[in-house]
């Protein structure tokens, strides 16, 4: 099984890393905002699902699912942070910190998917040369994917 970094805990992110969690894999769940982690780690969730508060909860009680502020070495990391709108265009400066966060963790062999929905090019022309920087190459040292996320706000599981 994988060690996976899953990075926002909101709507996409939190059933992402429970149903991870508990197909046997170990899943750190990395969110910016104190009250989410703290919620999470009191057993409160924080994300309108039905039944997800039951799976978050078996999740953790597994020892599969942990909830951090900052992300670690992991051999995939699944970025779900927010892309408001700002007029026609998307705020992607979530995704860009995101990317940021995970960059020095990145091994050869890690695969990165980038689940917010973007405009296209954004992996390619933003989250691309940010994982770079890590001194690796996308493609031949670590995989980069996109793989928008098309759920039912509440209705993922
Ligand atoms: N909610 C939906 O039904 C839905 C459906 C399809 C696509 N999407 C897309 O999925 C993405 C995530 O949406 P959501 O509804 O889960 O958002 P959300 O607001 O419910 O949750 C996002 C979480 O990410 C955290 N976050 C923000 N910046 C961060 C960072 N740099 N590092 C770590 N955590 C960070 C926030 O604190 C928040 O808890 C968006 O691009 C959205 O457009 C959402």
């Amino acid at each position: 099984m994988a060690k996976v970094v899953v990075v926002g805990l909101g709507y996409i992110g939190l059933p992402t890393a429970a149903m991870l969690a508990l197909s046997g894999n170990d899943v750190v769940g990395v969110d910016i905002q104190p009250k989410v982690l703290e919620a999470l780690r009191s057993g409160n969730i924080p994300v309108r699902e039905k039944d997800l508060t039951a799976i978050v909860r078996e999740a953790t009680r597994s020892g599969r699912l942990q909830v951090a502020d900052c992300p670690e070495i992991a051999d995939y990391f699944v970025i779900c942070v927010p892309t408001p709108k700002i007029g026609q265009k998307a705020d992607l400066a979530a995704v860009e910190a995101a990317s940021r966060s995970i960059a020095s963790f990145i091994r050869r062999g890690s695969t990165a998917i980038l689940e917010s929905t973007v405009p296209p090019g954004t992996s390619m022309n933003l989250v691309r040369p940010i994982l770079e920087s890590s001194g690796l190459m996308a493609g031949p040292d670590f995989h980069l994917a996109s793989c928008p996320e098309r759920v039912m706000p509440g209705n993922i599981l």
